[in-house]
């Protein structure tokens, strides 16, 4: 196997707290260990412009408590075509990039092993989303950041929620995945959670109501995953107006404020370790893996694996969320 001596380094998909934390690991693991350190701008759409600097440890100094990413990010549909990714390879070459981090969620983990296969290229991941919705680690980079800034919103909305006697569906991010719903609702004390994962099982609204919820508490706060599966905040509000028309109902929709924020303790530690052993990896000769965390060791885990699996949810956690919301 080539040795290796530069390593480019990137950030792609859906920003998450704790990037800069892992990007400036990545870069300065790399300088320690005698590399040459290469950033992509935008994501794999830097490959494509030529928009790459050589990075210095300087080029990461006071960035690890920024949220979003300092070498920005995209979503980039050039990238998923047999002719983009010759485009990224020839431009590899180009560089001097002899392996690359990739940092990002899902869709990022996805281009990278597709293109890692294609031209024998070697690639360690960092699972960096505020989804959590990664097969193969217990956290991703970001996830606990965001669960935070839900638990400051639900915290300020109970004000009022009671002070009013409102009944309020909190919409939050998640794509497909229901861990920041569910975790969110038994941080905040919140009396349910509406996640995908348990959509198609039961009305999860009947069943709300039919917790006689109304017995103990006049007010009340649903956390719901967005989701094409959910229908979203908005649905569920509509329901309530037509089949219970005697609640008073609001609903918020926290959007990109839980992707935006500087990076809780957690996240920048995972960050660190995982930026740390990604590069160590490659060095090892590892490639096309993604460095997780389980039971606080970090592994790496196989990009293909990570990929293919459906991170499945903790179905305790729904009972416990059950048992302490009567
Ligand atoms: O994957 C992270 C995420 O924030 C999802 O929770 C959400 O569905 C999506 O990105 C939103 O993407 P965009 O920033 O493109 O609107």
């Amino acid at each position: 196997m080539a040795l290796i001596k530069t390593i480019g380094v990137l950030t792609s998909g859906g920003d998450a707290p704790g990037m800069n934390a892992a990007l400036r690991a990545v870069t300065r693991s790399a300088i320690f260990n005698g590399l040459r350190v290469k950033a992509i701008y935008r994501g794999f759409r830097g490959l494509l412009t030529g928009e790459i600097a050589e990075f210095k440890t300087q080029n990461v100094s006071n960035i690890i408590q920024q949220g979003g990413t300092v070498i920005k990010t995209a979503r980039c549909k050039e990238f998923q075509t047999p002719e983009g990714r010759r485009q990224a390879y020839e431009r590899i070459k180009k560089e001097g990039i002899d392996a690359m981090v990739v940092i990002g969620g899902d869709g990022t983990l996805t281009g990278a092993r597709i293109f890692a296969s294609e031209f024998n290229f070697p690639i360690v991941g960092v699972p960096c989303t505020i989804d959590n919705d990664i097969y193969g680690t217990d956290s991703t980079v970001g996830y606990d950041t965001a669960l935070n800034t839900i638990l400051d919103a639900v915290d300020k909305i109970r004000d009022t929620a009671s002070s009013h006697e409102r009944l309020f569906f909190i919409e939050v991010m998640g794509r497909d995945a229901g861990f920041l719903a569910l975790n969110g609702a038994i941080a905040s004390g919140a009396e349910a959670a509406i996640i995908p994962e348990t959509t198609t099982e039961v009305d999860q609204l009947a069943e709300f109501v039919k917790s006689g919820f109304r017995k103990s508490k006049n007010s009340s706060i649903v956390l719901v995953a967005e989701s094409d599966v959910t229908g979203g905040a908005m649905h569920y509000a509509d329901r309530v107006k037509n089949e219970y028309p005697d609640y008073d109902v609001r609903v918020v929709i926290l959007g990109h404020v839980q992707r935006g924020g500087s990076p809780s303790a957690y996240d920048r530690i995972l960050a660190s370790r995982m930026g740390n052993a990604a590069v160590e990896a490659l060095i090892d000769g590892q490639r096309n893996i993604m460095m997780g965390i389980d039971d606080d060791q970090i592994v790496a885990v196989p990009l293909s694996r990570a990929i293919k699996n459906d991170k499945p949810l903790d179905r305790e956690l729904l009972k416990v969320l059950r048992t302490l919301s009567i």
